[in-house]
């Protein structure tokens, strides 16, 4: 079974996030390297979480015009990255441009082309506040909606919450890849996370892969947290 962990690398510097993708790397899928690390530490971070020989997921979620994202997008593959993400509020020529280029940088460039996935709508926002935007309808109707818009554009995957993830199986194609973060091991260590499933529900549920993070990062044993985690699965 291909592991389907991605550890969130949601520490402040280079330093401390190689460590610790050091010391899970043989336990888990992939690392997320988010815009605080990749602010604070440069692309370099990529290259040097790559070595420990797991797959990156560059978690920049590009919002710009489409030249602006496709050259983005080029621009990540030329780091590779396995996995990264757009804003599907972005539209269909974004997510095109954006599909297309990571097709064609990593056909350049020899390589398997990167997951492109898209964002709906930010876990943080309510119906209110997309309201408020302009957004008419509910959060669930926007996620809907723009999980249909990056389908039909060719996006491959989606980012959801751990309770979009059965919803979302319903109306996309079988071969969507689903990423959710919201994971925790028990109900009550949720952190500020509101809606949270374990592992092994959000797979069960239909996801391909989970985000975590502290429920790792912040045990006292990374290695055997990562580990506990994957022996849940089977
Ligand atoms: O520590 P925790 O497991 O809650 O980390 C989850 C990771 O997933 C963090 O990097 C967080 O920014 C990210 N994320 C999230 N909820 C979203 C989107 C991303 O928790 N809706």
């Amino acid at each position: 079974m291909r592991n389907p962990i991605i550890v969130a690398l949601d520490v402040p510097g280079a330093d401390q996030a190689v460590r610790l993708a050091r010391e899970v790397a043989p336990a888990v899928g992939a690392f997320k390297i988010g815009s605080e690390l990749f602010t604070s530490a440069g692309p370099d971070i990529v290259k040097k979480i790559r070595a420990t020989g797991a797959a990156v997921f560059l978690d920049l979620k590009f919002h710009d015009i489409p030249n602006t994202v496709a050259k983005a997008v080029a621009a990540a593959v030329g780091l590779d990255v396995q996995m990264l993400t757009v804003h599907t509020c972005g539209g269909t020529a974004m997510l095109q441009a954006a599909e297309k280029s990571a097709q064609e940088t990593s056909a350049a460039l020899g390589r398997p082309a990167p997951l492109v996935l898209g964002v709906t709508v930010l876990t943080s926002l309510d119906t209110n506040e997309i309201n408020e935007v302009g957004v008419a309808g509910n959060v669930g109707q926007q996620v809907e909606r723009l999980a249909r818009v990056a389908s039909a554009a060719g996006i491959r995957g989606l980012v959801c919450s751990p309770l979009e993830i059965a919803d979302l199986r319903q109306l996309l194609p079988p071969e969507i890849e689903l990423i959710t973060p919201g994971i925790r091991p028990g109900k009550d260590s949720r952190d500020d996370q509101k809606r949270t499933l374990t592992a092994r529900e959000a797979m069960s549920a239909g996801a391909t892969w989970l985000v975590i993070g502290r429920p790792i990062y912040a045990a006292a044993d990374p290695r055997k947290a990562a580990e506990e985690i994957l022996a849940s699965l089977s």
